[in-house]
């Protein structure tokens, strides 16, 4: 049984937590795009752990972590990463894969992400400045550097040489010395190659001896380059197509895929927001919620649960259940809002709009839901949750049209309910 867990809204919705739930579950856990914008927290014996580039399952002992080749990789962000997670006693061995094919992100990348946000001024996208797009940009133009050419130095010295030329002419400025990249690359290779391989080949060879699979994604759908809120997205597909291309893996390899979302939604960075809450409310939900960046801290914007949004979710990658996140954020308000349609110019729409400027004009409408006095906080089986809480939940369900298979209540692994009886209960199997 293999699974795809990623984001159902705008990223940010906890997946790190409900991956690294899952993962005893799984002999092996995938990230199939993205890079070190992402920002994965897991709390784990006692400890708050940021996974960035590796895979969440990469705390739990035995369990094989793959990156992809639809995820791109900043070698220094890789290592410092591994030393982190090495230095809290967790041990990787052999237990980390890396695809050859997966593109580098290089000192120029980070350059031209900061260069393009300047220069874009009040349309800035407030990317996260890891380079991430431009590096992406590269590969589409087919002088993207991967993993795999670190083996051969005269290529890469080759494309480093062609790449940083461009970087100069760009910037306007020659203080990047291509050497220096160079000998720089050399180093990672050595440190990396050990873990280097065909992932496509691995993956078909682990299936095929029945070890379970996770696929993690990360951002969030509304951020998929494709079906995001384009331009304000990232720069790969964090939708379920994402794990075919981003691991070579067919789509008969995906048994089931599980949605994340927030019992709100938050937003980090630029683009349309439908439900966003400016005023104390929203104030009252980052505070509660910590919502500040994992990667950047930057504070995130808040707002009410966007149900068009989280149906939009479910169409594009065929959820078949919701974990639903951070319901003890939700403690303590008398009421709750769900927008469940928008309204643009007197008209009603059920669906969320392709075009970005539509999106903009759209008014959310909302359902108002009684709130709950007594705390969320914690609670471990759903029978203990507020009736009204059940209640929101249910009503969730309806809206959405799927199950909230999952409900965390709290930032340890043990503050989650695992529903009984769920479509995804045979995923939880204790
Ligand atoms: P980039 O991925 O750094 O190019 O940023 C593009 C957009 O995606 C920006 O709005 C970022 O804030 C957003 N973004 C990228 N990664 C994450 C994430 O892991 N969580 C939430 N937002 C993200």
């Amino acid at each position: 049984m293999n699974i795809a867990v990623l984001g159902a809204q705008w990223g940010d919705e906890g997946k790190g937590k409900i991956v690294d739930l899952l993962t005893p579950n799984f002999s092996v856990v995938c990230r199939y795009q993205g890079g070190h914008n992402a920002g994965h927290t897991v709390y784990a014996n006692g400890r708050k752990f940021v996974l960035r580039l590796l895979p969440s399952g990469i705390l739990h002992d035995g369990i094989t972590c793959v990156i992809g080749n639809g995820v791109v990789v900043d070698p220094q962000a890789l290592f410092a990463e591994i030393d982190e997670v090495s230095a809290a006693g967790v041990r990787i061995g052999d237990r980390l894969i890396i695809s050859d094919k997966a593109h580098l992100i290089l000192p120029y990348h980070r350059e031209l992400d900061l260069l393009s946000e300047a220069r874009r001024g009040e349309r800035k996208i407030g990317t996260t400045s890891r380079g991430i797009g431009p590096a992406y940009e590269d590969k589409i133009a087919r002088r993207g550097v991967r993993v795999g050419d670190l083996a051969n130095r005269e290529a890469l010295r080759e494309a480093v040489e062609h790449n940083v030329a461009a970087r100069n002419r760009i910037i306007g400025d020659t203080t990047m010395d291509p050497r220096r990249v160079l000998d720089e690359l050399q180093a990672a290779w050595e440190r990396m190659s050990p873990w280097v391989t065909d992932v496509s080949l691995f993956l078909a060879r682990a299936r095929a001896v029945g070890r379970p699979i996770m696929f993690e994604g990360a951002q969030g759908t509304l951020l998929d380059i494709d079906h995001g809120t384009y331009p304000y997205v990232t720069s790969s597909n964090a939708t379920v197509g994402g794990v075919c291309t981003g691991l070579g893996v067919p789509p008969r390899a995906i048994d089931g895929v599980l949605g994340v979302a927030k019992a709100y939604t938050t937003r980090v960075g630029e683009g349309p927001l439908p439900s966003e809450l400016t005023g104390e409310l929203g104030n009252r939900l980052r505070e509660s919620g910590q919502e500040f960046g994992a990667v950047t801290g930057r504070p995130r914007r808040c707002g009410w649960y966007d149900a068009v949004a989280v149906r939009y979710a479910v169409r594009i990658n065929g959820l078949d259940a919701l974990a639903l996140t951070k319901l003890d954020v939700l403690d303590g308000l008398p009421e709750l809002q769900v927008c469940t349609s928008y309204r643009i110019r007197g008209a009603s729409l059920t669906e969320m709009p392709g075009d970005v400027a539509q999106l903009a004009a759209c008014e959310p409408v909302y359902e108002t839901i009684a709130g709950w006095t007594s705390p969320t906080a914690g609670v471990r089986r759903y029978e203990e949750l507020p009736r009204e809480a059940r209640a929101y939940v249910s009503r969730l369900e309806e809206i959405t049209g799927v199950p909230a298979a999952i409900i965390s209540t709290g930032s340890a692994r043990e503050d989650t309910i695992i529903r009984q009886g769920s479509v995804a209960a045979k995923w939880f199997a204790p």
